[in-house]
């Protein structure tokens, strides 16, 4: 059988949809979840879709992904900025890894400027919203072949 593809979502991100709006839109998680299953069928992949607030759990199960995932995408949310411990995890990582925010970082606060997956993703989506993920999945099929 094939491995899915992990897709990773960070502190807070459950609250999507009535969490600060005007940044993050109407969406929910859930409805992002529908969007990238829905993606899946038509490029002939599985995803596995997870939400955690804790830090060690993300890392718990990025450290999953070496053996049971065939690529990853990450919304590591604020721990993005912040965790050496979640680059460390991704750093023993073989499979394609691409990570996406729903917001432009980059046209936020300075603080959001630097993200600890950056240097290890293979590619960086941000500010598209919820199409993020589906170009993100779009971008490992293409990767896997
Ligand atoms: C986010 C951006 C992060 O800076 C923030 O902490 C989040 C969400 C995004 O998807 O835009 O929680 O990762």
């Amino acid at each position: 059988m094939t491995k899915p593809i992990y897709v990773l979502n960070g502190p807070n991100l459950n609250l999507l949809g009535s969490r600060e709006p005007e940044i993050y839109g109407k969406t929910t998680l859930a409805d992002i979840e529908k969007m990238v299953a829905d993606r899946a069928v038509t490029l002939g992949l599985e995803t596995d879709f997870r939400q955690t607030n804790s830090e060690g759990e993300l890392v718990t199960w990025i450290q999953e992904a070496r053996e049971g995932s065939a690529g990853l995408i990450l919304n590591a949310a604020a721990y993005s900025h912040t965790s050496i411990a979640i680059f460390d995890a991704l750093s023993a990582l073989d499979v394609p890894i691409m990570e996406v925010h729903l917001s432009n970082i980059f046209k936020r606060e300075e603080f959001r400027h630097h993200s600890y997956v950056s240097p290890i993703a293979q590619g960086v989506i941000c500010g598209l919203g919820a199409q993020g993920y589906e170009l993100a999945l779009d971008a490992i099929r293409g990767r896997l072949d």
